[in-house]
């Protein structure tokens, strides 16, 4: 029910008020709208940059080779969850699988047939064949996984 003034009419003051009312939920709603449509372009950039976590419970055996697919004192890289790991295959045709994420600043490491060592080419760091760090910077070790074979199959294994 519309507010009167003395005189009979209609008051000035409530229909400001109800004009002031319409513009706040005008506003409100292009307000809402122009949130709604800033948000639509910025989640995809950001579910992009920060991809969704991995269970790392389910990396915890990969196949990394096939039997036969590595020659003595070769090796491969492979994907073991989010990370790089190595498979080895010795001059003694024993198999070896480490993390390949260097323990000094994070760099890939490979293996070095020449020298039957393991080596990061980001500054000369050097491991064993037990992924022992043996020179240069890297200040621990590489996490060793289990092989296991599997029919055709060789199977890295890590303890959770
Ligand atoms: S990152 Fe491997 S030696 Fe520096």
């Amino acid at each position: 029910m519309m507010a009167q003034s003395d005189s009979g009419k209609p008051d000035e003051g409530a229909r400001e008020s109800k004009v002031d009312t319409g513009r706040r939920w005008v506003n409100l709603v292009l307000g809402t709208g122009i949130v709604a449509t800033i948000a639509s372009f910025i989640y995809p950039a950001v579910r992009y940059v920060i991809p969704p976590p991995v269970s790392e419970s389910s990396n915890l055996s990969v196949v990394a080779a096939k039997v036969g697919e590595l020659k003595n004192n070769a090796a491969k890289v492979f994907r073991f969850g989010s990370e790089p790991a190595i498979l080895i295959r010795t001059a003694d045709g024993n198999y070896r699988a480490f993390t390949a994420v260097c323990t000094h600043l994070g760099c890939t490491v490979q293996y070095r047939a020449d020298l039957h060592e393991v080596w990061c080419p980001c500054h000369n760091g050097m491991y064993d064949l037990q992924g022992r760090n043996v020179s240069g910077p890297p200040p621990r070790p590489l996490a060793q996984y289990q092989v296991h074979i599997q029919g055709e199959d060789i199977v890295v294994v890590r303890n959770a």
